[in-house]
């Protein structure tokens, strides 16, 4: 074996051996780079005659031709192996059972207000919304609840600032629209919103609720048209044979103001575990907007009267629907959501 044959041998146990993009640079460098064992055969070329210099020269010439092409398809050889291993690692088996868009159903309370709203719209009322981060002044103030009231005990606020709150209900959309119009124009309103209070949640509180309150301000309004619009909402609520009660109340923003009970859609009011043997349940509250309210939104009461109530969303549905659980409406139970596809 002669200097070229034990250099081949060397290069070639090397090579093979060599397995990442840099054991072959290197390898290339110190065989066929400036200062490499190839390079310098031809240091020997100064020695040689004239004659054997061409054919010496076109040894090496074809040595380092017959390395370099072997490092290239070593090279390729091996980015081939390692595509196919990363293609082996990431096939897919499109014969695996695939995972299920789990489909819901339009939540139930989404539902409830939908059809409350459509009665009202049907009644010539206008459907409004309004910040869940409102004002003091929104919230309460305008409503006959000045600063320090003890009356502000009744609904346990979040309070971010001491100005600003979230909505402990939708009544200071009220006051919005009332202030839009300038005391000047009739309202007939309802307002379907979320809210918020300081409950520790249980079976029967929420801190966050839905509510929907209603508004009418025009001239000669009456409680006979708040007792009349509530009787409608009770049947279209809880059937055509439902009846109403009032019962007097207390509210800041109403004087007078009023429970309303509707007759017991189970029983019909002969009594039974639903409506505690009373034969009615109470379902909201209501009353006619106290004269303060009218006031400090720009309205002369000796002009303009009007009625309000407020609903709570998840009531009703737990009522209509038998839920013993208010938190089911908010853990999103996949059962729970599908049970009210209609
Ligand atoms: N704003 C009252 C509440 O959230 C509900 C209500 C509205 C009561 C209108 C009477 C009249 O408790």
């Amino acid at each position: 074996m002669d200097a070229f044959d034990t250099l081949k041998h060397a290069f070639h146990a090397r090579l093979k051996t060599s397995q990442t993009d840099q054991e072959l640079a290197q390898l290339k460098a110190d065989y066929l780079g400036k200062k490499g064992e190839v390079t310098q055969l031809m240091q020997v070329m100064k020695d040689l005659s004239e004659s054997e210099r061409p054919v010496y020269g076109q040894r090496v010439n074809a040595l380092k031709k017959e390395l370099s092409e072997a490092l290239n398809a070593h090279k390729k050889a091996l980015e081939k192996a390692l595509l196919e291993a990363q293609l082996a690692a990431e096939k897919i088996d499109v014969t695996l059972p695939g995972d299920r868009v789990q489909l819901g159903a339009r939540h139930i309370l989404s539902s409830i207000v939908e059809s409350i709203e459509d009665l009202f719209v049907g009644l010539g009322y206008q459907v409004k919304e309004g910040p869940e981060i409102e004002s003091d002044e929104f919230n309460f103030e305008k409503l006959n609840l000045p600063k320090h009231h003890p009356a502000r005990d009744m609904q346990d606020s979040f309070y971010i600032d001491p100005n600003t709150l979230l909505r402990t209900h939708t009544s200071p959309v009220q006051v919005r629209t009332m202030l839009e119009v300038g005391g000047q124009k009739p309202v007939k309103i309802i307002c379907p919103g979320k809210v918020y209070r300081r409950d520790d949640d249980d079976a029967t509180h929420s801190h966050q609720f839905m509510q929907i309150e209603g508004l009418v301000v025009d001239h000669h309004t009456s409680m006979a048209d708040l007792k009349g619009t509530l009787l409608k909402m009770a049947q279209t609520m809880f059937g055509a044979d439902r009846t109403i009660r009032l019962r007097p109340s207390y509210f800041p923003f109403t004087e007078p103001s009023v429970e309303v009970d509707v007759s017991c859609y189970n029983c019909d009011g002969a009594g039974c575990s639903i409506c505690k043997h009373t034969g009615y349940i109470e379902i909201l509250g209501a009353g006619m907007v106290h004269d303060n309210v009218l006031k400090m939104s720009g309205y002369d009461p000796k002009e303009y009267q009007g009625f309000a109530f407020g609903i709570g969303v998840e009531r009703i549905a737990m009522l209509k629907y038998g839920i013993e659980d208010i938190r089911h409406f908010y853990t999103n139970d996949m059962r729970f959501l599908r049970m009210f596809n209609q």
